[in-house]
């Protein structure tokens, strides 16, 4: 096992992961009742995109790089702004100068929660949990675990607030994730029915998002959002090119902001006008 998120912070596949859990944080924080947030595979937390992996390999250049929200109608503007703020503003300078450093989940998730709102996050990979231990610092409101994201979820869902997230955002390096996805998030649901559950995953193929959803379905969870994001045509041998997201117990809120978010993003993340994307409730 070798995956570095650092090759990948800023892809297009990270803006709508992160502009959907930017949206889901907000909404929690409406509330006053505290909420906790699991991430259950929570990488470094904040990404240089100016050090060599990111710098090396662009990723980022087709995904943040291309955010403009001025460019979005007033709504998909003030829907994604949070979360562009995050990431030093809107678009990045061709050299990358202006916004070096783009923020991973445990990033977004220590700034839109608030001071009585509590943070679990789970890493394996020792340089992702050096920067990971980094990101969160001294906050007291974060704990960091060197622990197996899954064995995390069976052991820390359902948190004692009773509210809250868990991201569930594993490496797909694995042959049997889709497997370990529809057995671990069912059985964390049963334990935990009220909790909000959001599942990324690649969507080369749509069998492994329709496996978990029917997983899902079966013990029970009638509150099931599936958000997909295409940058082109899917293929199953070449570069990622399209991603899911596959949300529990959803924000009332959610499907009707990503009507309008999603398909501004897709236009502006698409390659040669190819982005789509689509809101469904199966
Ligand atoms: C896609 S990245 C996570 C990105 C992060 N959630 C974000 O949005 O910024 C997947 C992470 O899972 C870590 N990982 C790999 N195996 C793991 C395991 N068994 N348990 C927890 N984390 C693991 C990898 O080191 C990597 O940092």
């Amino acid at each position: 096992m070798n995956y570095r998120h650092d090759f990948h912070a800023g892809n297009f596949a990270d803006v709508f992961k992160h502009a959907v859990l930017a949206r889901i944080l907000l909404y929690l924080a409406r509330k006053p009742a505290p909420f906790r947030v699991v991430d259950t595979h929570a990488g470094s937390g904040r990404y240089d995109l100016a050090s060599g992996a990111a710098e090396r390999i662009g990723e980022w250049r087709d995904g943040i790089g291309r955010v403009d929200p001025s460019a979005m109608d007033p709504r998909a503007r003030a829907l994604v702004e949070p979360y562009v703020a995050l990431t030093g503003g809107a678009g990045l300078t061709p050299s990358g100068e202006a916004r070096r450093y783009y923020p991973g989940s445990p990033a977004i998730a220590l700034a839109l929660t608030r001071p009585f709102d509590r943070m679990l996050f789970c890493e394996t990979e020792p340089a992702a949990l050096a920067g990971l231990r980094e990101t969160t610092g001294r906050d007291r409101r974060a704990k960091v675990m060197a622990l197996d994201g899954y064995t995390g979820l069976n052991a820390f869902v359902p948190p004692v607030e009773r509210r809250g997230l868990v991201l569930v955002d594993p490496p797909f390096e694995a042959a049997d994730e889709f497997d370990r996805l529809a057995a671990a998030i069912p059985a964390a649901f049963n334990k935990w029915r009220e909790g909000i559950y959001a599942v990324w995953m690649p969507l080369k193929e749509r069998r492994g998002p329709d496996r978990l959803v029917a997983a899902l379905k079966r013990a029970g969870a009638d509150e099931v959002l599936r958000l997909e994001l295409a940058v082109d045509h899917a293929n199953l041998d070449g570069p990622l090119a399209a991603s899911a997201l596959v949300i529990v117990n959803p924000p009332f809120v959610l499907a009707d902001e990503m009507a309008c978010l999603l398909p501004a993003l897709a236009r502006q993340l698409g390659s040669h006008g190819r982005g789509v994307s689509r809101v469904a409730r199966p």
